[in-house]
């Protein structure tokens, strides 16, 4: 069973840094740190080439592992594609679906998203959306628009027992990599349509425990600002995530915040 949002949820999206040898040193820092993180839900994604020996190193401790992306195909002659039972069999529990950079230059949209989330719930491995509006999107007074549609695309045939296995990670493509964050109303402000999009899509109690993500420029000296707003589960971080020291610090400023709220 998915953890549910009592505690906060810190996900690190490496992206396409760390070689095998870099992401064992890093996991394996995280490792020695993880007492500081108990009362997280801390989850690791490298990219693919690393993740069977970063599950090695993760073993026995509370850190768990995501996959970056998945071909909705189970096995075939898809050349480069890697699927949902290979990510499994390499110790998966999460991947992460539709970031802004796979729609962005490789051309997901939110069909493939769609087809990608079946394929993950196919193989029990808890699927993370993103989802999130761009810069003209926002000046033009679009954003809840485009995220309502991606929603209502993404999830398209979903029954609220497969949504309460999705995490939802709301991220502005302005905020990527960028050093921009959204401010904690401006993120408040989308998270909290998200959770009254689920209540009335599948009703409160999936709404209640749906775990909402904020990512883009996630940082230790934001965390906790953003994570204090209540429809704020956690973060998907990028660039912070690469460092032990930050991701950790992440991880701290979102129990405290958590703490504070309940
Ligand atoms: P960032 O990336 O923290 O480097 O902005 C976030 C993400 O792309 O998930």
């Amino acid at each position: 069973m998915i953890a549910n949002n009592q505690n906060p949820f810190i996900a690190g999206n490496w992206k396409m840094f760390k070689t095998i040898p870099e992401a064992v040193e890093l996991v394996k820092a995280l490792k020695e740190k993880s007492p500081e993180f108990n009362d997280a839900e801390l989850v690791v994604i490298p990219p693919f080439t690393a993740l069977s020996e970063v599950k090695k190193v993760i073993e026995g401790s509370t850190i768990k592992l995501g996959a970056q992306n998945l071909f909705w195909e189970e096995q075939g002659a898809f050349t480069g594609e890697v699927s949902a039972p290979m990510l499994k069999d390499a110790g998966c529990q999460y991947v992460t679906i539709g970031h802004s950079e796979r729609r962005q230059y490789f051309d997901e949209t939110d069909e493939t998203v769609n087809k990608k989330i079946r394929a993950a719930l196919a193989y029990e491995l808890y699927p993370i959306m993103c989802l999130g509006e761009s810069l003209e999107e926002r000046e033009k007074g679009k954003t809840i628009d485009k995220v309502e549609s991606q929603i209502n695309s993404g999830l398209e045939g979903l029954g609220s027992e497969e949504i309460s296995k999705i995490i939802i990670a709301y991220e502005p493509i302005w905020a990527i990599g960028t050093g921009l964050t959204a401010t904690p109303a401006q993120a408040e402000e989308v998270h909290s349509f998200i959770r009254e999009k689920l209540v009335e899509k599948y009703g409160k109690k999936t709404a209640s425990c749906a775990i909402i993500l904020y990512g883009g420029s996630a940082k230790p000296d934001n965390t906790y600002s953003l994570l204090k707003e209540n429809n704020i589960n956690g973060a998907l971080v990028g660039g912070a995530s690469l460092k032990a020291d930050s991701f950790v610090q992440i991880a701290k400023e979102a129990i405290k915040a958590y703490k504070e709220k309940k």
